[in-house]
């Protein structure tokens, strides 16, 4: 972790799989997380914005099938009206200061909901209890910090419904491995960020692959600034095929998002998706890439697809670190207080 260089995005993404193992969840605050289980909490409120909102999507997707509590995300600065105080909330911002995060936040105490902190320091941090606060180390980009937040939340939630906590370690080793693969293969990072680089990508994930296609759009918005979306199947096959039409703009470059656990319905839903709007005159890409677990799966694409969005920025002549526009939306709005 002493060798990223904070200034340099590329430095940062490289670092994903150590910063995947670096935050450990301090033993008092995982007997309190017992103790919450044990007098039988109702659900789980994720609460954050942009880079800090991500971690609990993937979460939320991939214990669906498992936890036997509600994991719900809240991306605004109000909660809803069953979050009362047989519930626990998880309030993340890498800075600490996210006006909406820190409203849900304040609301949930209000209510007497258990809440929990992740921020690198601002008002989140300063105003909590240190039993229920993990403090992430500082000056990374908040987008840059998801593999810390990520495995913050995932142990914080495995530890509130009773799931055995997922090794890290043994992802962090296959994330390191598969780097050195694709970069000597055709899936190398920079060759992948040359076809989106004259079209708007459309990342088309399902089930735990859902969140990353949303986090890649994300990513080149960000790091790139350029344009591109998201969407999910089965949903996508009721409303957005309709706009793959051979009259509309081809330039838009649909990207399947491939898991090796899609079950044979959806696979038969992703290859005739992917067959008509070939049909149509796109050319979509698929990527896949081999995993034992989903969790494995999702972080392994992250990464690859986070890798994909800064060697975009340097095809576009960006620099991925600034974030122009958000910061000035934040201070204007500041200034209107
Ligand atoms: C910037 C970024 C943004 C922030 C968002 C919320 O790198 O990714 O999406 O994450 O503006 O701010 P924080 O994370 O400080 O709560």
């Amino acid at each position: 972790m002493n060798q990223i260089d904070l200034d340099d995005m590329h430095s940062m993404v490289k670092a994903f799989p150590e910063m995947l193992v670096s935050i450990q969840i301090p033993k008092e605050t995982r007997d309190l997380c017992v103790k919450l289980r044990e007098v039988g909490l109702r659900g789980i409120c994720v609460i954050g914005m942009g880079g800090s909102s991500i971690a609990g999507q993937y979460i939320q997707a991939l214990l669906r099938e498992s936890a036997t509590v509600p994991i719900i995300n809240v991306h605004d600065s109000n909660l809803p009206a069953y979050v009362d105080n047989s519930w626990v909330t998880i309030a993340v911002s890498y800075s600490g200061n996210t006006e909406e995060t820190l409203a849900s936040h304040e609301e949930a105490k209000k209510r007497g909901c258990q809440t929990f902190v992740i921020a690198s320091g601002g008002k989140l941090i300063s105003d909590d209890k240190i039993m229920s606060c993990i403090t992430l180390p500082s000056d990374y980009q908040p987008r840059a910090a998801f593999p810390l937040i990520f495995s913050a939340v995932l142990h914080l939630v495995e530890c509130l419904i009773g799931r055995e906590l997922t090794d890290l370690s043994m992802i962090r080793e296959t994330l390191t491995k598969k780097v050195t693969q694709w970069e000597a293969s055709s899936m190398a990072p920079k060759v992948m960020a040359e076809d989106f680089l004259y079209s708007v990508p459309v990342f088309i994930g399902s089930r735990h692959l859902s969140p990353v296609a949303y986090r890649a759009k994300c990513q080149i918005n960000e790091n790139a600034k350029a344009i591109a979306f998201s969407s999910e199947i089965p949903e996508a096959n009721h409303n957005e095929i309709e706009s793959f039409h051979g009259e509309n703009d081809h330039s838009v470059l649909p990207v399947f998002l491939r898991s090796v656990f899609e079950g044979e319905r959806l696979m038969q839903r992703f290859d005739i998706t992917t067959e008509i709007y070939e049909e149509e005159g796109f050319r979509p890409i698929r990527i896949s890439i081999g995993s034992s677990s989903r969790i494995e799966e999702a972080l392994l694409m992250t990464y690859y697809l986070d890798m994909v969005s800064v060697e975009l920025a340097d095809l576009r002549g960006v620099n991925p670190i600034s974030v122009d526009r958000i910061m000035k939306l934040k201070s204007s709005l500041k200034q209107t207080e």
